[in-house]
């Protein structure tokens, strides 16, 4: 019987040591397995004499009772402390401030043209939208660009079939104006994507935006285009920078302009985003052509205007002062967080 006790003692001590249920559930296997030390007591049985079997018996039976005892509360002692550890390390600070989730910005190209936009509707301008596929009826014929024009190569551009085309200048939105409301005043902006065959550099994209206005009435005078070019000039460039007028030439205006901004990068001193001659233009402009006006259903002895197409890039890289138009394009947040409306 003192073999038991040293046993059993061995068992408290060894449970009691054990660190974590791992450990215990070897100690387990060793000591109440089928295998395990309490078993093969059991089978000595055979050899005790036959007076002896029962007090053997019931002292196995005891041991084995006791041990099993000790494990469930030693496996219950360390789920507990598994359980707490797990707690501890899963606790949650309510605390804490929440995750911001990432906003995008708007493009720097929309932050323009909303400005622009606020800035005609503030002048009493009406803004329309149109489709980017349109016929080449409006957006060549009708501007006074026929199939066989020079000017067409300039722009030649998307076709679709033979009569449909991406828009190669929002013109195209404005001559459906014309049709629309002739022989009416008008006075619109149309903005929008446009398309055409170009070279891509760093101031030239096969695919930009442009608004154009457009003013219909009875004797609108050359002065009000001067004035509201000069006042959206200022408006988004302040003071600072320069602008020039150039005669030009536009199939659709006679006479035409051309409005030049002195280079942001150079202070008009001459770089490679000017090409070197200090100037970038933004605007074309003119006094819409008789025939224009005649072909859309207006009487052009009695009706004028002017209209004017103003590229949204080149006014956000002057304002922004970013020297690569490709920039627009990527989409890439780094560069559109940096922008906002200055008004
Ligand atoms: N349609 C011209 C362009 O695409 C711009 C323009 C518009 C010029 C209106 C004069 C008047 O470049």
């Amino acid at each position: 019987m003192q073999n038991f006790d040293e046993l059993k003692n061995q068992i408290a001590q060894d449970f009691a040591s054990a660190q974590d249920l791992e450990a215990l559930s070897a100690l387990r296997i060793e000591y109440l397995g089928k295998k395990g030390q309490i078993a093969s007591l059991m089978k000595q049985m055979k050899s005790v004499p036959k007076e002896e079997k029962p007090a053997f018996g019931q002292a196995v039976n005891d041991l084995k009772t006791e041990a099993s005892a000790l494990f469930e509360e030693k496996k219950q002692a360390l789920e507990q402390k598994a359980l707490e550890a797990r707690l501890a390390s899963e606790k949650i600070d309510l605390t804490l401030p929440g995750r911001k989730p990432a906003y995008a910005n708007l493009n720097p190209l929309h932050l323009v043209l909303q400005e622009l936009e606020d800035l005609f509707i503030g002048l009493g301008y009406q803004v329309i939208e149109g489709d980017e596929l349109v016929e080449d009826l409006y957006c060549f014929e009708r501007a006074n660009i026929p199939k066989d024009h020079p000017a067409r190569a300039m722009q030649d551009s998307l076709y679709i079939d033979p009569e449909h085309l991406l828009r190669t200048h929002t013109t195209a939105i404005q001559m459906k104006v014309l049709e629309e409301q002739a022989p009416n005043p008008i006075k619109v902006v149309c903005p929008g994507k446009v398309y055409r065959r170009d070279d891509d550099d760093a101031t030239h994209s096969h695919q930009f935006m442009q608004i154009e206005g457009l003013v219909i009435g009875e004797h609108v005078p050359l002065s009000d285009l001067k004035g509201t070019l000069e006042f959206v000039a200022r408006k988004m460039f302040g003071q600072n920078r320069e602008i020039r007028f150039r005669p030009s030439y536009f199939p659709f205006t006679e006479p035409s302009v051309e409005v030049d901004v002195s280079c942001h990068m150079c202070g008009g001193k001459g770089c490679p985003t000017c090409k070197g001659t200090g100037w970038i233009e933004i605007l074309g402009a003119g006094e819409v052509h008789p025939k224009v006006l005649k072909m859309a259903g207006y009487d052009s002895t009695k009706m004028n205007g002017f209209a004017f197409g103003i590229g949204i890039e080149r006014i956000a890289m002057l304002k922004y002062g970013i020297d690569d138009i490709r920039h627009f394009y990527t989409n890439d947040q780094r560069f559109n967080k940096n922008f906002d409306r200055f008004d």
